[in-house]
C-alpha cells in the first residue's frame, strides 16, 4: 500500500461538497469533456479561474495556464525561469519537490533559512547574500508546507524587496492558499509586487479536497512587462509537452469554482485549527518534544531535542523507532533539509490524532527517562518509509 502522508482524502474524513462532486457529474455527460482541450486549457475554464484569482491583482484568462496538478505548474515555472547551470532558491525547511525538479534539468538548487522561533519567517539576511548571478527565481511557500506558516503582509514586501533589488523573480507555491486560522490573514504575494513577476501555482488540490484530479493552475504576474513575450511563449510551449491537463475537470471549473459554499471552506479549516489545537496541546509538555503552532495549512512542525534522546542518532532514527514501538508515522525533517524535527499532518481524524499524540507521549517518556535501559531498535528506515511518499 502506498501512503501519500500529505494526502488530506486518506482517511475518509474529509470530502469535496455535493457541488464539486456534482459538477463533474454534469461535466461527464458533456461531449467536449472528452476530447484532448487546448494545451494551455480551455477558454471558460481559464476565465473562471481569473476571476477566482482576484485577490492576487489583476489576472486575465491569457495569464493562466492550466496544468496537471500544483506539481506540474511548478515544473513549468522553474523549466521556464531557470536553465542548466542556473539556480532556484527554496525555503529550508520546504517542500522537496522543487529539488526533483530542478536537478533532474541540471539546475542547482539553493537554500534560504526560515527562523522557527519567529513563526518560520525568512531569514532576509540569509536569503539576500543566497542569491548570485545565477539566481533565476525565488521559490516562496504561503502558507507553508510543512511549516503552516502565513506571512504578514509586511514580510512579503520585504521578500518582494529583496527580489526587487536584485531583479530576481518569484515563484509563488500558493496551493494552500486561503487555508488560513483564526486571527492569521492571507495575503497572495503577487498582489503587493509592482515590478517583480511572479508566477503563482496553485490548484484544487487542497482547498476542494481533491489531489487525484490533478488540477492546477499557473498564473503570469508580470505587471511591467519584465519577462517579455518571451516567458509567456515559452510556458505555451512547455504546456505542450503533456498535450494539456484532464478536460473533464476543466470542463467542471467554472461550476467548482463558482458553487462551492463559503461555508464548506470554513468547516473544513475550522477542523484542521481545532486538530491544530489538540495536538499543539496534547505534545507541548512532552519530554523533548516542542511543537510549534502553526498559522495556517495542514501541517505541524515539532521539535524533537535530540539531546534527550542519546540513543537516536537523528530524526530519522526517532520517527523510525516511533514507527516501529508505536505505529505512528510522522515525516522526519531531513525530508524538508531541516535535521532535528518532525512533521506531522492534521487531516486525521481527531480521534486517531489523540491517540496519536498519547503515543508519542508515551514514547518520549520511555525513551528520556528509561533510556540506559533501551535498546534501539535499529531497523532500516528505508523499508519503513519505503511506501510513504513524502510531500
Ligand atoms: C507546497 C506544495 N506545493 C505543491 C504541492 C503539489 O500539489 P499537487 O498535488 O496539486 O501537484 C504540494 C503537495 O503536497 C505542496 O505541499
Amino acid at each position: 500500500m502506498v501512503i501519500r502522508v500529505g494526502d488530506p482524502t486518506t482517511f475518509g474524513n474529509l470530502n469535496p461538497p455535493e457541488q464539486v462532486i456534482q459538477a463533474v457529474k454534469d461535466s461527464i455527460e458533456l461531449h467536449s469533456s472528452r476530447g484532448y482541450g487546448p494545451s494551455n486549457g480551455h477558454l471558460e475554464a481559464r476565465k473562471a479561474i481569473a476571476e477566482y484569482s482576484a485577490h492576487q491583482g489583476p489576472v486575465k484568462p491569457e495569464d493562466v495556464i492550466l496544468c496537471s496538478g500544483c506539481s506540474h505548474a511548478l515544473d513549468l515555472a522553474v523549466s521556464v525561469l531557470a536553465d542548466a547551470g542556473q539556480n532556484i532558491l527554496v525555503p529550508r525547511p520546504g517542500f522537496m519537490i522543487y529539488k526533483t525538479l530542478a536537478e533532474g534539468l541540471g539546475i542547482d538548487v539553493k537554500y534560504y533559512n526560515l527562523l522557527p522561533n519567529q513563526q518560520w519567517n525568512v531569514d532576509l539576511e540569509d536569503l539576500e547574500n543566497q542569491i548570485d548571478d545565477d539566481t533565476s527565481a525565488i521559490v516562496v511557500i504561503n502558507p507553508s508546507n510543512p511549516c503552516g506558516s502565513v506571512y504578514t503582509k509586511n514580510h512579503l514586501l520585504e521578500i518582494i524587496d529583496i527580489a526587487s533589488r536584485n531583479r530576481v523573480p518569484i515563484i509563488a507555491d500558493e496551493i494552500y492558499e486561503h487555508f488560513v486560522f483564526s486571527g492569521h490573514e492571507y495575503t497572495a504575494l503577487s498582489s503587493l509586487s509592482e515590478d517583480v513577476p511572479v508566477l503563482t501555482c496553485s490548484g484544487l488540490t487542497k482547498r476542494f479536497l481533491v489531489p487525484g484530479w490533478r488540477m492546477g493552475w499557473l498564473i503570469v504576474h508580470d505587471r511591467k512587462g519584465v519577462l517579455g513575450k518571451e516567458v509567456r511563449k515559452g510556458l505555451s510551449n512547455l504546456s505542450t509537452r503533456i498535450l494539456g491537463p484532464n478536460t473533464l475537470v476543466q470542463k467542471a471549473l467554472p461550476a467548482i469554482l463558482t458553487l462551492t459554499p463559503q461555508s464548506f471552506f470554513d468547516e473544513v479549516i475550522l477542523f484542521i485549527e481545532s486538530n491544530a489545537k489538540l495536538a499543539w496541546e496534547s505534545l507541548r509538555g512532552v519530554p523533548g518534544l516542542r511543537p510549534i503552532m502553526p498559522q495556517g495549512a495542514m501541517y505541524m512542525m515539532i521539535e524533537i531535542k535530540m539531546g534527550l534522546f542519546p540513543h537516536f542518532k537523528n530524526d530519522l532514527q526517532f520517527v523510525e523507532n516511533l514507527m516501529a514501538e508505536q505505529s505512528v508515522f510522522c515525516l522526519p525533517g531531513q525530508c524538508f533539509e531541516f535535521p532535528n524535527y518532525m512533521r506531522i499532518v492534521l487531516t486525521v481524524p481527531e480521534d486517531v490524532l489523540r491517540e496519536a499524540c498519547k503515543r508519542m507521549a508515551v514514547f518520549c517518556q520511555h525513551h528520556t527517562t528509561a533510556r540506559e535501559k533501551l535498546k534501539v531498535i535499529d531497523c532500516d528506515v528505508i523499508a519503513v518509509a519505503s511506501n510513504v511518499i513524502c510531500e
